[in-house]
C-alpha cells in the first residue's frame, strides 16, 4: 500500500460536486489509499484557503468554478497551458512548489473522442465563458477549425483573436457553418429544458457534446439524438478530466499505475458519478 494521499477539491459552493464520489471510486479500484474531500471555499477566502490546505498535508487538489482563474495567482509555476487557456483545474505540490495546470481542454477531447475522430475537423464552439477557452485550445491542438458562437459576439471575438480560432459570430450563425464537431459550452440547459441552439439545425453524423451533465439528457442532446447526430454527455467530459488529474497525482507514486489501469477509470468513475445522482 502506497503512503496515504490527501487531495480534494476546491470550489463554492460544495453541495452539488460528485468529485469526490468518482476519485475515491478510482483510488479504491486503484488499491491507493487515498482521501478526496470538497473544500467549499467563498471567493474571499481563497488566499488563506491555498495555505490552510498545504498545512493539512493536501498536496493535490481539483479546482473548480469560481476559482479557475483566480486560483492563477496563488500558483508557483503555471503550466504553459494553463497560461494559455487562462484557467487552471489542476494543482499539485511538486517538492515545495504548487504547479497548476489543466486537464478540461484533454477531457473534453478525449469525450469527443468516445464518438469518432476529432483530428482536423470543423467545430462549433457554442460560447465564450472559461469552459469554451479550454474547447477551443484543445480543438486547436488538434488542427480542427473552430467557429465560436455567443450571445454576447464581442466575447466570442475576443477568444477568437487570443487562441487563434478560425471566426466569431452570433448563434444564429450555426446553419451556414455545417460543422462535424458542436460543443455546448454554454450553461443553457443546466436544470432546465431548454437549448442553446434550434433543433432544426442539427443533423445526421454531426457529434455534439453538450459541457452541461445536469440533467445527463439535456434538451440539446435529446435533439442530436432525434437527429441522427452522436450525443455525448457532459458527465465523459467530467470523468476524463478527472482521469487525467488522477494520472496527473497518482504517476507521481513510486508504484504508479500501469495504462492498463488508467484505461479501466472512465467506466469506474462514469459509474461513481450515477451512483452519486441516485
Ligand atoms: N462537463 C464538464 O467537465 C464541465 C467543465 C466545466 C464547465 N462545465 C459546464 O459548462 C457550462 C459553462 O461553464 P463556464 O464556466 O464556461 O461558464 P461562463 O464562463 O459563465 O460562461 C457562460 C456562457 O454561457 C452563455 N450564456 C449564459 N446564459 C445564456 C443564455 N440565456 N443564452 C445564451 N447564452 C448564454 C454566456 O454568454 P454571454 O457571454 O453572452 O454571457 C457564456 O458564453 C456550465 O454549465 C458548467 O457546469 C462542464
Amino acid at each position: 500500500m502506497t503512503a496515504s494521499m490527501r487531495c480534494g477539491i476546491v470550489l463554492h459552493p460544495a453541495g452539488h460536486t460528485r468529485s469526490p464520489a468518482m476519485h475515491t471510486a478510482a483510488y479504491a479500484a486503484l488499491g491507493l489509499d487515498a482521501d478526496y474531500r470538497a473544500f467549499d471555499v467563498p471567493p474571499a477566502d481563497l488566499p488563506d484557503a491555498v495555505a490552510r490546505l498545504r498545512a493539512e498535508g493536501v498536496r493535490q487538489f481539483a479546482v473548480s468554478i469560481p476559482h479557475k482563474e483566480s486560483m492563477m495567482n496563488f500558483v508557483d509555476e503555471l503550466e504553459p497551458v494553463g497560461r494559455a487557456i487562462g484557467a487552471i483545474n489542476t494543482v499539485t505540490l511538486e517538492g515545495n512548489r504548487w504547479i497548476g495546470t489543466n486537464t478540461d481542454w484533454i477531457g473534453a477531447l478525449r469525450a469527443l473522442e468516445r464518438a469518432g475522430p476529432v483530428d482536423g475537423r470543423r467545430a462549433v464552439v457554442l460560447g465564450a465563458g472559461g469552459t469554451a477557452r479550454a474547447l477551443i485550445y484543445g480543438l486547436r491542438e488538434r488542427g480542427c477549425s473552430v467557429f465560436v458562437l455567443n450571445r454576447t459576439i464581442e466575447r466570442a471575438q475576443s477568444l477568437v483573436d487570443e487562441l487563434g480560432a478560425t471566426e466569431a459570430g452570433p448563434l444564429e450563425r450555426f446553419p451556414d457553418l455545417a460543422p462535424e464537431l458542436v460543443i455546448n459550452t454554454t450553461s443553457v440547459g443546466m436544470n432546465e429544458d431548454r437549448s442553446p441552439i434550434d433543433a432544426a439545425w442539427l443533423s445526421k453524423g454531426m457529434t455534439v457534446l453538450d459541457a452541461v451533465y445536469a440533467p445527463e439528457e439535456t434538451r440539446l442532446l435529446a435533439d442530436a439524438k432525434a437527429a441522427g447526430a452522436h450525443p455525448v454527455g457532459g458527465k465523459w467530459m467530467l470523468v476524463h478530466q478527472a482521469v487525467e488529474q488522477l494520472r496527473r497525482w497518482t504517476g507521481l507514486l513510486d508504484d504508479a499505475p500501469a495504462e492498463a489501469d488508467y484505461a479501466r477509470m472512465p467506466e469506474i468513475m462514469a459509474n461513481a458519478f450515477d451512483a452519486a445522482d441516485r
